[in-house]
């Protein structure tokens, strides 16, 4: 599962320098991690609360590497394809992946 993911580096050099730049990944944000497991995403409405756990979630595990791109960058077909490719990089559990690909279809244009 942690095989072949676990050194990025020399893939992209310029992501993980831009992330460098931007100390964005030296953990400097708040931890969603208390409320990771509270609940997988569910149907029905998408409460602000949510979306900001989520949107939380989306920018600690996906910023990792590089600045999280934005929501908007991406088109709401493309998504999900993007999230099942990096979803195993990232460390998302299950419920994690369905939070994150919530917050970004939700987003996305
Ligand atoms: C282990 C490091 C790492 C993590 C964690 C990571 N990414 Fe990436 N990401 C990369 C690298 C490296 C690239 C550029 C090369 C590539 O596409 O593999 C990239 C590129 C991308 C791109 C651009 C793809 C394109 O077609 O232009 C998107 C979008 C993206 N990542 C989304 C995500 C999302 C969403 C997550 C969280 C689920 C995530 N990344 C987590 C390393 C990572």
């Amino acid at each position: 599962m942690h095989d072949a993911t676990m050194h990025p580096r020399g893939t992209s050099a310029a992501l993980l320098l831009a992330c460098a730049a931007l100390a964005a990944c030296a953990g400097g944000a708040p931890s969603p991690e208390a409320s990771v497991d509270r609940a997988p995403a569910a149907a029905g409405p998408y409460t602000a609360p949510e979306r900001a756990a989520d949107r939380a979630l989306y920018e600690a595990k996906c910023g990792v590497c590089h600045v999280p791109f934005h929501p908007a960058d991406f088109g709401r077909d493309e998504w999900p394809g993007i999230v099942a490719t990096f979803a195993p990089r990232a460390g998302l559990t299950r419920a994690q992946r369905a939070r994150v690909l919530r917050f970004l279809e939700d987003a996305a244009e």
